[in-house]
């Protein structure tokens, strides 16, 4: 039996049809109850953030999560399988006609992903200042508390509704199957039988 950690909201529903698709049979979730056992697998439902954090403690033997969030938590999880869904961008955003400049002193950056934004910068070696917040990142430029923001982007309405644009691409995001170490080692059969199963299922939406 495999445990498979799931994020509330779109993407489990989404994974769970393809479970459906895979096996012909309904899987889901009662009401609010948070675990859904079938003869196969156990399905967790966790929030967003804490996908990776059940597989790597082998809560769960496998998930599925956000790449963007895999790299901000930089958790030792095997990337399985990119399920070619959940796509977005993780970007860098001023308020529409400002001028992006690296060179100006005392940077002011919000973001919820202190660490992709702390590396970019890093990498680059511009010292900026990184302020933590939790939501409504697009806020923090309008009013004065920083002077961008590193923050998701899938239609990019929230930031043209905000008055912002987009001034620099960090990374694009998808959706992951990742497994834990152990899991991957002990469960060979089972996780690269799922694998195989999930994988043929992407392949074929690939192709249609
Ligand atoms: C994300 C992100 C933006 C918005 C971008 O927030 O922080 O606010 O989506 O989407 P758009 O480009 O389609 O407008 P989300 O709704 O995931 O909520 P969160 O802040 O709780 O992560």
């Amino acid at each position: 039996m495999l445990t498979v950690a799931l994020p509330k909201g779109r993407i489990a529903q989404e994974t769970l049809e393809i479970f459906e698709r895979i096996f012909g049979e309904d899987f889901a979730f009662d009401d609010r109850k948070l675990i859904l056992d079938t003869p196969k697998f156990r399905f967790l439902l966790v929030r967003n953030q804490d996908v990776a954090t059940y597989v790597f403690h082998q809560a769960a033997d496998i998930g599925v999560v956000g790449l963007d969030t895999l790299e901000e938590q930089g958790l030792d999880v095997v990337r399985l399988l990119d399920l070619k869904r959940g796509i977005c961008k993780v970007s860098i955003g001023m308020k529409k006609g400002e001028k992006f400049d690296l060179n100006k002193p005392e940077i002011k950056v919000a973001s919820k992903m202190v660490n992709i934004t702390k590396r970019y910068f890093e990498e680059r070696a511009v010292s900026v200042d990184i302020i933590k917040l939790y939501g409504s990142i697009e806020l923090a430029p309008l009013i004065g508390l920083a002077d961008m923001i590193v923050d998701v982007v899938e239609t990019g309405t929230t930031m043209k509704q905000n008055g912002l644009e987009v001034v620099e691409d960090i990374m694009t995001s998808s959706t992951y199957l990742i497994a834990n170490k152990n899991s991957y080692v002990a469960k060979k059969d089972e996780v690269l039988d799922i694998y195989k199963k999930i994988n043929s299922v992407v392949q074929a939406e690939q192709k249609a």
